[in-house]
């Protein structure tokens, strides 16, 4: 059941179309897509438009991680461009309730995530409804970054309580993931892995793609 979504933003965007067929031919049907508005973060990505262009050309799964100030306004841009999860900041939102409600009257997957400073028991009184937990093990804004191990406590919480509760959500995990890293994140229970440049960026992305999948299918 684990999986390992390949993060766009480590991809050439100049190629972007067979950057993705490459990926893909290696194994990967989920598409990790980051959304940034120059406002939540630092830096901006990836907008509606893009969303709508890969889904002409792809039936992966496109897990679309939203970046940004008010999300609210901007979830029906992304259903209409086919996303399968949207994915928006607690820190970003008044009443999460409203948008998972709002992600999923619109037939999307919905996920809350949070920053490595939030505390992931925020969360708790949402966790029933969620299709998607996304805990960041970086600091929200660029790839490349270092990993953040002690977010792994998190990640545990977040599985015993999906146990204790039988709550249905994935785990995700985004940030630093590499063969170094991944390991640590499955053994705490981790089930949706983002990487970025450590699929894209790897001078062998198949044999880097096919170390993160043994690490995460042992
Ligand atoms: C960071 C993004 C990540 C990023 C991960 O703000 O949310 O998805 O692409 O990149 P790596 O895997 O290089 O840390
Ligand atoms: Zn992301």
């Amino acid at each position: 059941m684990n999986i390992l979504a390949p993060s766009i933003l480590s991809a050439d965007f100049s190629k972007l179309h067979s950057e993705i067929q490459e990926i893909e031919s290696l194994g990967a049907n989920w598409l990790h897509v980051d959304v940034m508005d120059g406002h939540f973060v630092p830096n901006m990505t990836i907008g509606p438009v893009v969303v709508e262009a890969l889904r002409s050309k792809t039936k992966s799964v496109l897990d679309c991680h939203l970046m940004v100030n008010e999300p609210e306004k901007m979830i029906p841009w992304f259903a209409k461009a086919g996303a399968d999860y949207i994915t928006v900041h607690l820190e970003a939102i008044q009443d999460p309730r409203a948008v998972i409600h709002a992600i999923k009257k619109l037939g999307i997957k919905a996920g809350l995530s949070v920053k490595p400073k939030t505390r992931v028991e925020d969360l708790e009184p949402f966790l029933a409804e969620l299709d998607l937990v996304l805990v960041m093990s970086v600091e929200p804004g660029f790839g490349g970054q270092g990993f953040m191990a002690e977010q792994l406590k998190k990640v545990e919480w977040l599985a015993a309580q999906k146990t204790k509760m039988n709550y249905s959500y994935l785990i995700e995990i985004d940030g630093g993931i590499n063969a170094s890293t991944i390991g640590a994140a499955r053994a705490a229970g981790t089930e949706v892995f983002v990487a970025g440049s450590a699929v894209f960026g790897a001078k062998d992305r198949k044999a880097a793609y096919q170390q993160l999948m043994n690490a995460i299918h042992p």
